[in-house]
């Protein structure tokens, strides 16, 4: 209607995701929406409730007192959760190291899912998480299934730390292995590929040329289905 399509992008951790996507939804004047910031800033709220993944019906219950604002800034976006930007804190290794946990409960997922799907009506946005094209815009017209060795993705993340940081190459290689293994084998949507994604395997390919890929092959789809 509005000439947009959505655009899902799914893959394992440090495959180039968010920054990848941030840039297509810049080009194309799309919106970027970062879901794994949402389960972020749940497990965060959760963390600081002192709430256990195990204890799902409080989980759950605290859900409902909670609301998640994603609200574009200067580096991308920022995240409000009631109101308070916990952008930074989000990205904790606390954060990270259990994220997949709460993750996994079927009806936290199906709330943010539900979310998800409203931020995606209008179409024109650019959307990247683990379930995107299989469970959350199974209709969206473009959908990417972005891939690279855990080796290349432990050294991307270890490339962006401060100097402060105390973490290994090899800490960094086994949490994201870890997080990997949780997040393909839960039983509710786990991180699995459509059968009508393009994989892309950036491994030795930089982000402009992921970039590139992308923002042609949606040029590509807008054309054939006339929007
Ligand atoms: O940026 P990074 O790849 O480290 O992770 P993220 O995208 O911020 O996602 C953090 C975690 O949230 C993932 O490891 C998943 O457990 C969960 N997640 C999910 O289950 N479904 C999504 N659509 C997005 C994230
Ligand atoms: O969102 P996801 O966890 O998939 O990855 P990210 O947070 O975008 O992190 C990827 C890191 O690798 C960033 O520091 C990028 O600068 C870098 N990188 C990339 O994203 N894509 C490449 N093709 C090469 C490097």
């Amino acid at each position: 209607e509005n000439g947009k399509l959505n655009v899902a992008i799914d893959g394992p951790a440090g495959a180039g995701k968010s920054t990848v996507a941030r840039r297509v939804a810049s080009e194309l004047s799309y919106i970027y929406v970062d879901t794994g910031a949402m389960y972020r800033a749940v497990t965060y709220y959760m963390l600081r409730h002192e709430i256990e993944p195990e204890d799902v019906d409080s989980v759950l219950k605290h859900l409902r007192e909670l609301s998640i604002e994603l609200v574009p800034d200067a580096n991308g976006q920022k995240v409000l959760l009631n109101g308070e930007d916990v952008s930074g804190p989000i990205r904790s290794r606390e954060v990270t190291g259990i994220v997949s946990l709460y993750s996994q409960i079927e009806d936290l997922r199906a709330h943010l899912v539900e979310l998800q799907r409203v931020m995606a009506l209008r179409k024109g946005v650019v959307m990247d998480g683990r379930d995107i094209g299989t469970t959350v815009l199974p209709d969206a017209e473009v959908k990417i299934f972005m891939t690279a060795s855990v080796k290349e993705r432990a050294l991307r993340r270890f490339n962006e730390l401060e100097k402060t940081d105390d973490l290994t190459l090899e800490q960094l290689e086994s949490d994201i292995a870890a997080r990997d293994k949780l997040d393909q084998e839960r039983e509710i949507s786990p991180l699995r590929q459509a059968d009508d994604a393009i994989v892309l395997d950036t491994t030795s390919m930089s982000i402009d040329e992921v970039v590139e890929h992308i923002v042609s092959r949606c040029y590509e789809v807008g054309r054939e289905v006339d929007l």
